[in-house]
Parts: C-alpha cells; sequence; structure tokens
C-alpha cells in the first residue's frame, strides 16, 4: 500500500452547470478541489458582474454542508462586455477571469465573438488590471478541419490578439495538440495551458475504433497518439506553464447517447485518482503536486492551498461507480478503459 500527500488540487477548468445537476456535481468537485475556475456557459451564460454573483450564490447554496471549496467565477466575453462592469467585478474579487469562446466552438458559445476587434477595449482594460483571459482555442471555419482547428487558432487568432495586447494574460484551456504545448513554451511571460485529465488518456483511436463512443466526445476533440504524449511530457515536465483544468463537463446520458451527442467528458470523480495513475506511468510522481496544487495558484497570483489531499494506491483496482444520478437524468463517469489502483478519499 502506497500513499502520496500532497497540497490539496484545484480545477483550472470547471463546467458545473446549474440547478439540478449543480446540486449532484459540485460535490463529486468539492470532494477533492479546494478551488476551481467556474466556467461561464449557462443557458444564457454569465455575461455581467451581477450574472456571475447571482451564479456564485447559487453554488454556495448548492455546496455540502462542511465543504471546503471557493468558486472563482469567470465572465463569458460578449462583443457587448462592457469594461467598466468587468473591472469592478474584477477589483471587488469576485470575478478571477473572462472566457473568451470564439461564437459557435463548443456547447453553449451561441453568444461568443465573431469579431476579435470587437472586443478589443475589453482586452485591453483586462492587460491594464491583471485579469486573465481563458481561451477556448479553436477556430469555427467551417473549411477548417475540426483535428486542424487549435494550430490554426493559435496563428490566425491568438498569437494576433497577444501581439496586439502587450501585458495581457492568457491561458490556453484544455490543449489538445503539440503545437499548443509548443506555442505556450515559445511565450516568455505572461501565458499558460490548462490540460485535462482525459486528453492524457484518449486519443481519437479511442472515440472512433470498433464502434463510436458518446461519452469521450468532448471539444476539443481528443487528437492523434502523437499529441496525446506531447500533453503527457508537457503535464510531467514540471515546467509551471502547465497546470490542471478538468474541463468536466457533465451532461445527461440522454444528450450524450443520441444521433446528435454534446460534447463534454465527465471527470470530476475520478480525476485524481486518474491522474496519479498517469503521473505513475510516466515515472513522474513527484510532479503531481505541481500540475494539481501549485502552478495553477502561481500562475493566478493566489497562495497554493495549505490543507492536503492524501492518495492511496491499493492492490485493488478502484470501484468507481459508473454514473452519478442527478436530478435532471445520469451522467455517465469517464472510464479510463483500464483498471486504476489509486484512489482519493
Ligand atoms: C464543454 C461543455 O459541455 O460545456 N464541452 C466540452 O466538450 N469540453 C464546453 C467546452 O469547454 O468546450
Ligand atoms: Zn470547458
Amino acid at each position: 500500500m502506497n500513499t502520496l500527500t500532497i497540497r490539496r488540487p484545484d480545477d483550472w477548468h470547471l463546467h458545473l452547470r446549474d440547478g439540478a445537476m449543480l446540486r449532484a456535481v459540485l460535490p463529486e468537485t468539492a470532494r477533492h478541489f479546494a478551488r476551481a475556475i467556474i466556467m461561464p456557459n449557462l443557458v444564457p451564460p454569465v455575461v455581467t458582474g451581477a450574472e456571475a454573483m447571482a451564479y456564485r450564490g447559487r453554488i454556495m447554496t448548492a455546496l455540502p454542508e462542511g465543504a471546503d471549496f471557493t468558486p472563482l467565477m469567470t465572465l463569458y466575453l460578449t462583443e457587448e462586455t462592457d469594461p467598466a462592469d468587468l473591472a469592478a467585478a474584477h477589483a471587488s474579487g469576485l470575478v478571477t477571469a473572462v472566457k473568451l469562446y470564439p461564437a459557435g466552438a463548443t456547447t453553449n458559445s451561441a453568444s461568443g465573438v465573431k469579431d476579435f476587434d470587437r472586443v478589443r477595449p475589453v482586452l485591453e482594460k483586462m492587460a491594464e488590471i491583471g485579469c486573465p483571459l481563458c481561451v477556448h482555442g479553436e477556430v469555427t471555419d467551417p473549411d477548417v478541419d475540426i483535428f486542424d482547428r487549435e494550430a490554426v487558432f493559435i496563428d490566425q487568432v491568438l498569437d494576433p490578439i497577444r501581439r496586439a495586447t502587450p501585458g495581457l494574460r492568457v491561458v490556453m484551456e484544455h490543449i489538445t495538440t503539440s503545437d499548443g504545448a509548443d506555442y505556450v513554451r515559445s511565450a516568455e511571460t505572461g501565458l499558460g495551458a490548462t490540460i485535462t485529465t482525459h486528453h492524457l488518456i484518449i486519443n481519437r483511436n479511442h472515440i472512433l475504433v470498433g464502434g463510436i463512443r458518446p461519452h469521450y466526445y468532448c471539444l476539443p476533440v481528443a487528437k492523434r497518439e502523437t499529441h496525446r504524449r506531447a500533453l503527457r511530457a508537457a503535464a510531467t515536465s514540471g515546467d509551471p506553464r502547465f497546470f490542471l483544468g478538468t474541463d468536466s463537463a457533465p451532461h445527461v446520458d440522454a444528450a450524450k447517447e443520441t444521433g446528435c451527442g454534446c460534447a463534454g467528458c465527465f471527470t470530476a470523480t475520478n480525476t485524481m485518482a486518474l491522474l496519479a495513475h498517469v503521473f505513475e506511468e510516466e515515472n513522474a510522481l513527484d510532479r503531481l503536486e505541481g500540475f494539481t496544487s501549485l502552478h495553477g495558484p502561481a500562475f493566478y497570483g493566489l497562495p497554493p492551498n495549505e490543507a492536503t489531499l492524501t492518495l492511496t494506491r491499493s492492490g485493488t483496482p478502484t470501484a468507481f461507480p459508473a454514473k452519478i444520478e442527478t436530478g435532471d437524468g445520469p451522467v455517465t463517469l469517464f472510464d479510463p478503459g483500464f483498471p486504476v489502483y489509486w484512489s482519493a478519499p
């Protein structure tokens, strides 16, 4: 029996949803994580400081008694976002970051940005006040192949935005390619990236070979094996520019197992055990704490958590629930497809 004690982790990219779904999935995250960046892609999205305040209230109400969890709120950037409203919400400590979705890039992103020049004043304000921009890095041009959308976004959108807005701190969310990891490494300062648990485990074959597996479908879609290996190398490198953002994105089974299924993998429940497995496989267990608990706070200018989490490795595979029940219907937990011997309390 082995144990590994690390500072309590944070999740720098999380979808908690609202209502019955929020009440069901929040305890899964709060059990292990002390803080999480809460994605604002509700319907309608969380756009203003007042909306973030109300959503934060609903999250706090849904927290289990005695839970030690702080939601770090974000605003959904639209072409109508008011720089003054954002600055006030950031100054008060309510809002930690702003999320940029290219319009139509992913689940509930219809209100996202079409014309990047129209958000220039907001981006300049963010650079001035030190509010990070979290970016969904995929172009939405129908002529660009879905597997190329991250690399094209870096060249056509992200690099121009960063050059035009010196001082803007940017997090490339859920990178899925070696291009993403290389771009992050190319920057001197002010650029970081989150990496999900599932992108360290699956490649595109897992989604498509031997039958279509809707619970492995997420956006950005998993790429070929060389990219998965590049992500593992980045996550386990100890480079502080890479940190955990699970992108745990619950959808009820009825919305996944259908003719046009939603994108999103639900990993909140087993993420820490899966990461211990991955880091052990890479002979990098000593770097797990950096990835899950140190690099993210350093990027966001926050202290690391004082409390700890102890992971345990036992001789028998850990039994994770196949699904969690929600008031909206069952949600299938991400299944790595191999036995995992690690567990977290
Ligand atoms: C996310 C969701 O369901 O909200 N889906 C996903 O596949 N990751 C949206 C997102 O982060 O792209
Ligand atoms: Zn997401």
